[in-house]
């Protein structure tokens, strides 16, 4: 019956994890996949979160479905955090927002969605970006190119560049963006630069799907939406998919959301009516456990407080050994200039390290990043750090 078949290639990322799990060479250290690990090297449950779900054990009435578009609180809460409680697209009922399983869930809607609403639309990625957009957005049936974004040789963005291939795109066709913390690169445009890039868009009739994973891991909650607002002032519908994933630590409990920004309430109403009618033939309704955590703890002043004093906590960790990577790796005296990551903001770092690089440090060393260069700075603790860089300086 499957004997046409061949076997699938693993996950560019997380099919890495399973590699690692099976390799027994003493002190390997895993950089694949973007989750934050503390300095122990574990991935931890917040601490509000663990208070929410002591609470959510104790009030929680029903297992019943939840809508096909999730808990209202939680859509009113994600779109808050998103574009600001005040804002006008938070109050006016223009925005149409579900609840998503996770960040890829809600590209995943989005992009169905897309795909019905402009057949003739190809979306337009940046170069490089993230393995599973591609994925994804062939898997829903859009043709997929690519914007220039990265400046390998100077290790930062290439803004001219990216304005040039962005006034090439047709009008119609869906842009791609990363809100922060660009994955994989870490480089994002400056505030002047997201306006530059707003204005191109409008001017040339593009249609913005803002990817979200990352907010309060690069400057903070409200920097880290400078650019998504900048996005909003140019006046156009847009779309974002935001993750919980990494800011609450909720990686396993998939929850994310998708918002679709309309001229007014009723076009909104109109996209939800699709948007729903995409969720139900696919996974039916959202799972609760983990919107629920983000509803509760967004909603309590004291909970709120205590997240944002965790999520400042993980960022500070990650720019410190930032900091200690860079400086170690300047220690060992090898022939490659690594001072680029302390610019790179977020989890990862491109390291500029080729492809046979990152082969050579995983079979001999035991060391795993992702083959483009990729490292997720938050899997690297003032343990490892030594060995990386003895590593890293071995092979380059
Ligand atoms: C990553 O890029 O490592 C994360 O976004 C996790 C994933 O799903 O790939």
């Amino acid at each position: 019956m499957f004997q046409h078949l061949q076997a699938a290639p693993p996950d560019a990322i997380l099919g890495l994890n399973e590699a690692f799990a099976a390799d027994t060479t003493e002190g390997k250290i895993n950089l694949t996949t973007g989750v934050y690990k503390d300095a122990t090297g574990i991935t931890p449950v917040l601490d509000c979160v663990k208070q929410a779900e002591r609470r959510l054990v104790e009030t929680e009435t029903s297992k019943g479905y939840l809508g096909i578009d999730g808990m209202k609180e939680f859509r009113d809460r994600a779109r808050g955090l998103l574009f600001g409680t005040e804002h006008e697209i938070t109050t006016s009922g223009r925005t149409a927002t579900i609840q998503a399983p996770g960040g890829t869930g809600a590209l995943r809607v989005a992009a169905e969605f897309l795909r019905r609403a402009f057949p003739h639309a190809r979306i337009w990625c940046s170069r490089p970006t993230w393995a599973n957009h591609t994925g994804i957005f062939t898997a829903a049936g859009l043709e997929v190119d690519a914007y220039s974004y990265y400046d390998a040789a100077a290790g930062t963005l290439d803004a001219q560049a990216l304005l040039d291939s962005l006034a090439k795109i047709p009008a119609g066709d869906i842009v791609c963006l990363h809100a922060c913390c660009h994955n994989p690169t870490g480089v994002d445009p400056s505030i002047e630069q997201w306006q530059e890039i707003s204005q191109v868009i409008s001017d040339r009739g593009l249609l913005p799907l803002v990817d979200f994973a990352y907010q309060g891991f690069g400057d903070g909650l409200e920097a880290d939406a400078e650019g998504l607002r900048a996005l909003v002032d140019a006046g156009g519908p847009l779309l974002v998919a935001s993750s919980f994933s990494k800011n609450f630590g909720l990686y396993r409990e998939r929850v994310g959301a998708l918002s679709v920004v309309t001229p007014d309430p009723d076009t909104a109403s109109m996209v939800l009516s699709r948007l729903k009618q995409t969720i139900r033939t696919n996974y039916s309704n959202p799972p609760s456990h983990g919107a629920a955590i983000v509803t509760t703890i967004l909603g309590d002043a004291e909970l709120r407080g205590g997240w944002e004093t965790e999520l400042a906590d993980m960022r500070t960790r990650i720019n410190d050994m930032r900091q200690d990577l860079a400086d170690g790796l300047a220690a060992t005296g090898c022939n490659h200039d690594f001072s680029v990551i302390t610019r790179q903001r977020g989890m990862f770092s491109f390291s500029g390290l080729s492809p046979e690089q990152v082969d050579r440090l995983k079979n001999e060393f035991g060391v795993y990043m992702v083959r483009n260069g990729r490292i997720n700075v938050a899997g690297v603790t003032p343990d490892n750090v030594g060995r990386l860089c003895e590593s890293i300086a071995a092979v380059v």
